[in-house]
């Protein structure tokens, strides 16, 4: 049995999800499964880079892209214990790393992750493949989403045209329409913006079923000015990241309007569910909705993104057969199977790239 060890973390920093996963067999089988959150000083020093990029010490740089790194190894290595697996039994690790920055708008466009490839080679014995977008980034694309591949190979049905939303820190859709290619695109926040502003108001990292939203009420005012963020009207291909969607931009639409906590975390529901209903039936009306990422645990969120595209159903990825919390990590073991059989992974349909790319790069073990 030839398995693969796919790793991600996203935009939210919640955790280091990992899976082992065999291939070898129709449907894929996922082998074992873990998220292990980051340490909560790592956590916060990843923040403080992310958030405040114009003041980074390169230093500090070094010191996280190897702490995560390390951080990724203990992950991965915990995972074989629980399964049972030695490092002889898995022919490679797919790591998505960290992102820190995502800028495919520069003058010389880049996307960064962090998350050393070579210390998570050492520490795990297990050839690693990392670094899967930034060849897409030099071949003109996006560099995201890179998920709509993988997707389309998992989830495309004869029967119905499907959108696929992963609601992770961004959200994003990809687009399964019948005799159509797959297309897909970053749709704006997903819990980013959620999270963020129940952590400054509650101190919580998320607003566990939208429950204390629930208690405030949507207004309409606030979120006719978020939903005229020009990106949302922008044509694929599109990506964004935390670069745009944080706490400043907030602040901004906010200008100095007093507003109940509550209320911003109501409305800031309603955003997230019009961005991704507005995408789904601009770009598949009538496709039926499912769901993966942290996001689909969202009672409130799911129900009001039902209620914006009724009567087509929304569900979970899981009854499509794959668990929600892992269609990630899964892809990023999939892209290293590619990547080692010399095959390409990116759409360039979706990403606008010149063409499909072999992605990543490999670092062997031994
Ligand atoms: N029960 C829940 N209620 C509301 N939000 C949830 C729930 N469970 C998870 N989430 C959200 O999912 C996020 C993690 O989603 P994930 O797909 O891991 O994002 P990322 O890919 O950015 O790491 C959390 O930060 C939180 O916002
Ligand atoms: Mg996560």
């Amino acid at each position: 049995m030839a398995l693969f060890l796919g790793m991600m973390s996203g935009t939210s920093m919640d955790a280091i999800d990992a899976v082992l996963v065999d291939f070898d067999v129709t449907p894929l089988n996922i082998v074992a499964a873990s998220a292990t959150p980051f340490e909560a000083a790592l956590k916060q020093r990843i923040a403080a880079l992310v958030d405040h990029a114009e003041s980074v010490a390169l230093d500090e740089l070094g010191q996280l892209d190897v702490a995560v790194g390390h951080a990724f190894a203990g992950a991965a290595n915990a995972l074989l214990r629980m399964a049972g697996v030695g490092p002889g039994g898995v022919t490679a690790i797919g790591s998505h790393g960290q992102t820190i920055r995502h800028r495919p708008d520069l003058p010389f466009p880049f996307t960064t992750q962090i998350g050393d490839p070579s210390t998570l080679a050492e520490r795990t014995g297990i050839t690693v493949v990392a670094d899967f977008r930034r060849r897409d980034v030099a071949a003109g694309g996006q560099g995201a989403p890179l998920l709509p591949v993988f997707h389309d190979l998992v989830f495309r049905s004869d029967g119905e045209d499907r959108a696929i939303v992963n609601l992770g820190g961004i959200g994003n859709v990809t687009i399964l329409a019948r005799g159509a290619p797959v297309t897909g695109f970053d749709t704006g926040p997903g819990n980013r913006l959620l999270d963020a502003w129940i952590a400054e108001h509650r101190g919580l990292d998320y607003d566990a079923d939208g429950v204390w939203g629930a208690t405030g009420t949507c207004d309409a005012m606030l979120l006719r000015k978020l939903l005229d963020e020009p990106y949302l009207a922008l044509p694929p291909p599109k990506s964004t990241g935390r670069e745009l969607f944080n706490l400043p931009w907030l602040r901004h639409k906010l200008g100095g309007s007093e507003h109940r906590p509550q209320d911003v975390q109501a409305t800031l529901l309603e955003f997230t569910a019009a961005s991704v209903a507005d995408a789904v039936q601009r770009h598949a009306p009538g496709a039926a909705l499912y769901v993966c990422g942290g996001g689909a645990h969202n009672r409130a969120l799911l129900e009001a993104i039902g209620r914006r595209v009724a009567p087509h159903p929304v569900g979970s990825t899981a009854v499509l057969g794959l668990d929600p919390d892992y269609v990630e990590a899964v892809a990023f073991a999939w892209f290293a199977r590619r990547t080692l059989a010399g095959l390409w992974s990116s759409a360039a349909g979706v990403t606008g790239a010149r063409g499909a790319r072999i992605l990543g790069g490999i670092y062997r073990h031994a």
